[in-house]
């Protein structure tokens, strides 16, 4: 099936460095336009500032999504759930990335580098961005997130 997608802005740190080019090249292959928040080789950066780079676009909706990056995925998810509207969902399984979209929306796709494979990966991205979320009442469980959590 043909679909297009909107553009997606995607960071990671050194620890995931490698994955990100591999999906950066999936993407590409796949026609969706992607922005590339860095960071652009294995030197060690700190994990938060790339994080704020892509939730913070996200946030402000300047992407309808992003993807992070890191060693376990849980630093660059803890760091994007900081954001408001971002609803950032560390999947390093399948059916975690089709539940984060079916049930939760999740804008943010976040993955460990060190934790899957490349193939994994792309099956993760692949699942996450071809699930849609189901509305009904997840949608107004989400919306809790914006009236009562801040
Ligand atoms: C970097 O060594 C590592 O801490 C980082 O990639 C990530 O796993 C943090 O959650």
């Amino acid at each position: 099936m043909n679909r297009s997608y909107s553009p997606i802005i995607i960071g990671c740190d050194h620890a995931a460095f490698n994955l990100k080019k591999i999906l950066i090249d999936y993407l590409k292959k796949k026609e969706i336009k992607i922005k590339d928040a860095g960071t652009f080789n294995e030197d060690s950066v700190d994990y938060p500032n790339i994080a704020a780079k892509v939730a913070s676009a996200v946030s402000e909706k300047k992407y309808e999504k992003g993807i992070l990056m890191c060693g376990t995925g849980i630093g660059m998810s803890i760091a994007a759930n900081r954001f408001s509207g971002v609803r950032a969902a560390l999947c390093n399984n399948l059916f975690s990335a089709e539940m984060s979209r079916r049930h939760n929306n999740s804008n943010l796709l976040v993955m460990g580098g060190r934790v899957i494979g490349d193939i994994l990966a792309i099956e993760i991205l692949n699942k996450w961005l071809a699930t849609p979320f189901e509305r009904g009442r997840h949608q107004k469980r989400i919306e809790i997130f914006d009236a009562v959590i801040r």
